[in-house]
């Protein structure tokens, strides 16, 4: 069955996920070009625990996407934009998911440990040491800077649906109840 709104599990899911990834890349920025010291520590720990919050997350709204599946789109849309709104959804979907997978596999090769806030060790038996850390970090950078690319053509779908269209879009990814 379709559902006529997104649940309250999935907005606050989507939202905690775009919270994250918009602090994750500044800091990612901040910490691959500062000089060595303990700020660049502590960025590079943040960024590896907001990272993994990230996946996990993206895994939970993963899961109950296919549990509940989501909101048909708007009535009226060109078939191209259709097409191009599920594209980028189903994106979306494999990015969030992806771009931390590859980041939590470099760094365990090269890296380790990789520890979730300070405590918890989570580093993946991935061997082949500094070489295939790179070479992974590298597919990291370019799929976390594709994934920023696609949050910007999303943001800018969004707002065209709120300021141009005035559809009900941006409001029923909002907290509380749609109006009929
Ligand atoms: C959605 C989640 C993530 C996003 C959006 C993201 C984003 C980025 C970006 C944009 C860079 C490139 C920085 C640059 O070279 O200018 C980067 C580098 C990096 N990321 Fe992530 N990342 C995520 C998750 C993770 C996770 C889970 C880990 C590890 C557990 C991780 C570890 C790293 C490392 C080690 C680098 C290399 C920095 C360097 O070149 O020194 N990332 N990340
Ligand atoms: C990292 C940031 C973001 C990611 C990864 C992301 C991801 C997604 C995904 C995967 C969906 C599809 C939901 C589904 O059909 O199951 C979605 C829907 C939506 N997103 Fe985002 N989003 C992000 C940021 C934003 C921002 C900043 C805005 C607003 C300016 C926004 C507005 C929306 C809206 C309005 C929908 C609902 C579309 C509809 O109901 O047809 N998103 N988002």
């Amino acid at each position: 069955m379709t559902p006529r709104s997104c649940a309250p599990s999935q907005k606050a899911l989507h939202w905690v996920v775009a919270i994250l990834v918009f602090a994750l890349v500044p800091i990612a920025l901040a910490m691959a070009n500062l000089p060595d010291g303990p700020l660049k520590n502590a960025l590079y720990e943040w960024h590896k625990s907001f990272g993994l919050t990230v996946l996990a997350l993206g895994l939970a709204r993963l899961l109950v996407r296919a549990a509940r599946g989501a909101p048909p789109l708007v009535a009226g849309l060109p078939a191209w934009q259709r097409r191009a709104a599920h594209a980028s959804h189903m994106a979306l979907y494999a990015l969030i998911v992806v771009v931390p997978l590859l980041g939590w596999a470099g760094t365990s090769a090269c890296c380790a440990p990789v520890m979730l806030y300070y405590t918890l060790p989570l580093t993946l038996p991935i061997s082949g040491g500094m070489p295939v850390g790179e070479a992974i970090l590298k597919v990291h950078q370019v799929a976390a800077f594709t994934l920023v690319a696609l949050v910007a053509l999303h943001v800018a779908a969004a707002l065209h649906h709120h300021l141009v269209r005035r559809d009900g879009t941006l409001r029923r990814m909002l907290p509380g109840r749609e109006r009929a």
